[in-house]
């Protein structure tokens, strides 16, 4: 038998977030007490708040991530930001591969793997993220877009401490929609499969979360499907109360 997957409840706060901005962070350090041994809590901020959030969730268990990272360590890449600058600023994961990321910077699962592989070699956990277009759902290749994502962007060397993956749904992204609990469990279900299939126990302990328009009101329901391990929750991360109403779904 495995052991039960201890579940991550991840904001992913986006291009938001001045230093003001560290108040809805102090709230969430305070609410999040006492929660720790049920779920695990994580904030990704804009980079500029990276070192700040490290630094005053030092007296707390949440941990602080990226949004994004280069596949080199240094160079001549302006304006983009290396793993291993990450971690110097107190960064223990980052997320690859978010759609906004293949939408807006052509981001294929290929550079995906790459940036994966650059946060292990700095020593953060990568949170890969993967999801169908509303045009593919509509098509009925969810399925096939999710193995194909999931086979290019997921190195071989993935293992159940070093990679967190997050199925998002491209159109359930700040829409206010989400799949249907059924829907969910089908797509997790083939992500698990496929995982256990390639990486053996590994694949059968590797955290799988669901992201796109969880709030508190529908956080139970999306968070009791079963292989759905977590959250990554972009919107509904930026103000502490919304983030602890959908910790609370562990209760
Ligand atoms: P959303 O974003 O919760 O605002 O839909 C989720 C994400 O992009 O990670």
């Amino acid at each position: 038998m495995s052991t039960p997957i201890k579940p991550l409840v991840a904001g992913n706060w986006k291009m938001n977030g001045l230093a003001t901005q560290v108040t809805e962070f102090a709230a969430l350090v305070d609410g999040y007490s006492g929660m720790e041994d049920k779920v695990d809590c994580m904030i990704c901020p804009p980079a500029t708040l990276i070192a700040a959030l490290a630094n005053f969730s030092q007296e707390s268990t949440i941990e602080i991530g990226g949004q994004n990272c280069h596949a080199s360590a240094t160079g001549a890449h302006t304006g983009d930001i290396s793993a291993e600058m990450l971690s110097d600023a107190g960064a223990t994961s980052v997320i690859v591969g978010h759609s906004e990321r293949r939408a807006d910077h052509g981001e294929t699962s290929e550079d995906v793997n790459r940036c994966a592989r650059a946060a292990w070699r700095a020593g953060l956990v990568s949170i890969i993220c993967i999801g169908e277009t509303a045009e593919q759902r509509k098509q009925g290749i969810t399925l096939d877009i999710i193995g194909e994502q999931l086979l290019g962007s997921v190195p071989d060397d993935a293992t159940s401490s070093n990679c967190v993956i997050a199925y998002e749904p491209v159109w359930a992204i700040g829409t206010g929609l989400t799949p249907t609990a059924q829907d969910v469990a089908d797509v997790h279900s083939s992500i698990r499969q496929s995982l256990v299939r390639r990486f053996g126990d590994e694949g059968q302990q590797m955290r799988l979360l669901y992201g796109g328009s969880v709030k508190p009101a529908n956080a139970a329901e999306l968070m009791g499907v079963i292989d759905v391990d977590g959250a990554l929750v972009g919107g509904a991360s930026l103000k502490a109360a919304d983030l602890l109403g959908i910790l609370n779904a562990y209760e």
